[in-house]
């Protein structure tokens, strides 16, 4: 084990509108495991992994806009799963192409088997790779991912 200490690597997980109703939400889409269960999951295995997590959710996309400029220079890397704002918001967008931190994309379901207008992901060409359909456990991978990606802190005895 390998806990977070200050000089950490951190992470932010951002999730948007309507996955503060996980657990409840469509089940047969989204699964049972609710938000704070995905959450815990994450800050598990970011202790594991001698990784700071913080998570954020919004149903507002003007708050996640202001979430990821704050993230800059902050955070070694980002996982974010935009729910629908992922097929509509050039703002997250381009808030995300600001980034120099690598960026996961997740998406509990498989958003290629699903209705033709989610698709379309407006923030693929902007982030470092996506993992869809394969639910919850799709953040803890994500998270394993930049683990693999951000260079260890170099510790000074
Ligand atoms: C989602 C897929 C989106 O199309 C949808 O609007 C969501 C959740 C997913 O995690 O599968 O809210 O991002």
């Amino acid at each position: 084990m390998n806990q977070p200490s200050p000089s950490s690597p951190r992470i932010l997980v951002i999730h948007g509108p309507n996955l503060n109703r996980l657990g409840q939400r469509e089940p047969e889409i989204y699964g049972r495991t609710t938000l704070d269960e995905i959450n815990g999951q994450l800050a598990a295995l970011g202790a594991q992994l001698g990784l700071a997590l913080d998570t954020f959710q919004s149903n507002h996309e003007g708050a996640i806009v202001d979430r990821i400029q704050q993230a800059a220079d902050v955070y070694d890397g980002l996982i974010i799963n935009a729910a629908a704002f992922t097929h509509t918001s050039i703002a997250i967008r381009d808030a995300l192409a600001m980034l120099k931190a690598p960026v996961i994309e997740v998406h509990l379901s498989n958003i290629h088997r699903r209705e033709p207008f989610r698709h379309t992901s407006l923030m693929a060409a902007v982030v470092t790779g996506q993992i869809v359909g394969l639910g919850s456990s799709g953040y803890r991978l994500a998270l394993r991912a930049l683990a693999e990606m951000i260079p260890a802190p170099v510790v000074v005895a």
